[in-house]
């Protein structure tokens, strides 16, 4: 697929950003520690509800539904919330089961490369047969993804498919690109939805690029 093709499914969220951040609420202690804002909360909300009309058709045996800890949580239970709602593939409603993992790859704005799943092999082979749906909160270099992937391969699942709500447009990704995805965005580090810097700002609602006094103040003490 071309780069260009490659996007069209999701809301292209360009550099430039339309909105000033004085006509939203920030909280008073991050003020100084967002550059711009991004996507309005508001703007995230639709989408998911627009994202979830279109897994939920898709499917129509139970789902498991596995939330990408800690950054994907708050998508995970957005996603989920409109998903009972939704009709399947055969007009009716979908039984999902929830499923929660932790990987970790990222300290300070950089990949390790290192990464790390915390899954037992009890907990894999559990998913043997099953219609599984990852849900990520940001697709960057698209390593974590890929080595997630990879591991639920040997398991022998129904089907796994990987939804993420971004996806970053950054000369380092390696080229993974997830069945369903609600924005794309551009090569800068995003905080705010769950999305954090070093365990911060993820109780900041609207996604925002992180301003140099933020990186700062923030900055990992282990590095
Ligand atoms: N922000 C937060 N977490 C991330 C990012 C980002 O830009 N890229 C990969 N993980
Ligand atoms: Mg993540």
């Amino acid at each position: 697929m071309s780069s260009e093709n490659k996007y069209q499914d999701a809301i292209f969220v360009g550099e430039e950003s339309p909105y000033e951040l004085k006509h939203f609420v920030i909280p008073d202690h991050y003020t100084d520690d967002v550059d711009k804002l991004l996507i309005p909360h508001g703007v995230v909300i639709d989408r998911i509800e627009k994202l979830a009309r279109e897994i939920t058709r898709n499917y129509s045996d139970r789902l498991v539904v596995c939330c990408v800890l800690k950054g994907g949580h708050q998508f995970f239970a957005d996603l989920v919330s409109c998903m009972k709602k939704l009709p399947n593939r055969e007009g009716k409603s979908l039984p999902i089961d929830h499923d929660f993992i932790r990987v970790k790859s990222y300290e300070n704005t950089a990949s390790t490369g290192n990464v790390q799943i915390s899954m037992t092999e009890e907990e894999l082979c559990n998913l043997e047969g099953r219609d599984v749906l990852i849900v990520e909160d940001i697709i960057d270099t698209g390593r974590t993804m890929e080595a997630l992937v990879a591991l639920l391969k040997k398991y022998k699942l129904r089907s796994v498919k990987v939804a993420s709500l971004f996806v970053k447009r950054t000369p380092l990704s390696n080229g993974f690109y997830p069945d369903y995805v609600g924005f794309s965005i551009p090569d800068t580090f995003v905080i705010g939805y769950c999305l954090d810097y070093n365990d911060v700002f993820r109780d900041l609602d609207h996604v925002c690029s992180i301003s140099s006094v933020g990186i700062k103040k923030y900055m990992s003490k282990n590095k």
